[in-house]
């Protein structure tokens, strides 16, 4: 069969990435323009900030991710960028490239969902994975649990009912003054601390999360004294959070009868999850994760959800909007 070379292109938050990736799965390029130190500023992400550097960026990054990836533009099969969720703006200027391009290169377009990306990027880091699974996606804007029954065919088995947990992991950081984005400073401060400090964890009956709780208990814990130990605290949340999350995914994997269990989303690159989740293949589950790179935003993973979509005849035309509250299902 014919190679299909794919042309990812991602902008729904505060990175600028375009990527190109081989057969959905071998990256070529994968070029990522981070936005971070410019929203550090701001204590977080500045919507209208992150739309005007997209677009001072993206034509850029495009060249470079050509370059690094030794192609050109005729040699480019179809082009997938993301249309939501994300920032309204930010997105817009994704698919208004991606069409323009289409258009100007006569190339097939496919809008891309971000989530499925987040769980494409486990097919590039663990080529042997296949459908069915059970996909935990935790990020800054989502905190899903799915089960992956083909490439196309997905079923949300529960969800945050506030916060997702990357959102709770950057406010705890904030309040206690560790600045943005707070998920990987929480991770390296937990390293130094006890998790001996009890907060609440929550349990529906169905599978979903919630972590608006615990984020309030921590808050008013360090308000209640700013003196109290921050690395103790970091691993205290670390740890309950973690085992709301293992709770809900073995509860669901034993249900669906499934071992195979990935996980994806920014929020899967802390280590101390990792380190828990891994833990699981002593029970006989298979734990998957992308590798760090490929955990956050970036175009790779756009390509390579694309491109599943794409084998299996889904085309976008130039109608194709941003869609900031896209639904998985
Ligand atoms: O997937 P992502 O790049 O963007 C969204 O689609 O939301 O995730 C960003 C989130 C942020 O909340 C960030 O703090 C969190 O992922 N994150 C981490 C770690 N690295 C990134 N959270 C905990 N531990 C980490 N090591
Ligand atoms: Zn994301």
């Amino acid at each position: 069969m014919k190679d299909i070379i794919t042309l990812g292109i991602e902008s729904s938050c505060d990175e600028t990435s375009v990527a190109v990736v081989r057969n959905g799965r071998e990256v070529l390029s994968n070029v990522i323009n981070t936005q971070i130190a410019i929203h550090t500023q701001f204590g977080g992400v500045v919507p209208e900030i992150a739309s005007r550097k997209h677009i001072e960026n993206i034509s850029d990054v495009t060249k470079e991710a050509l370059k690094q990836a030794n192609i050109t533009f005729s040699d480019v099969d179809v082009i997938a960028c993301t249309y939501g969720p994300g920032l309204v703006g930010a997105l817009l200027v994704g698919v208004s490239y991606a069409k323009a391009l289409s258009y100007a290169i006569n190339k097939p377009l496919v809008g891309t969902n971000h989530i499925k990306g987040h769980i494409a990027a486990n097919y590039i880091t663990n080529l042997k994975l296949e459908p069915p699974f059970i996909c935990l996606i935790i990020s800054g804007g989502h905190t899903h649990l799915v089960h992956i029954k083909d490439y196309q065919n997905f079923e949300i088995l529960g969800k945050t009912r506030d916060d997702a947990i990357g959102e709770a992991f950057d406010k705890v950081a904030r309040v206690i003054g560790l600045g943005y984005p707070g998920g990987p400073k929480v991770d390296k401060l937990a390293k130094e601390g006890i998790a001996n400090i009890t907060l609440p964890k929550t349990r529906f009956e169905n599978l979903d999360f919630s972590f608006s709780g615990i984020k309030t208990a921590v808050i008013n814990l360090h308000h209640k004294d700013p003196n109290i130990n921050k690395a103790d605290l970091c691993a205290s949340f670390e740890k309950t959070v973690t085992e709301e999350l293992l709770d809900n995914t073995i509860e669901a994997a034993k249900k669906l009868n499934i071992t195979k269990i990935a996980l994806a989303g920014g929020v899967s690159a802390n280590s101390y999850i990792r380190k828990s989740f891994d833990k699981l293949t002593e029970q006989g589950y298979e734990v998957y994760y992308p590798e760090l790179k490929l955990c956050t935003d970036n175009a790779a993973m756009i390509a390579g959800a694309g491109y599943y979509e794409f084998i299996n005849g889904k085309t976008s035309d130039l109608s194709l909007n941003a869609v900031p509250n896209l639904k998985l299902e």
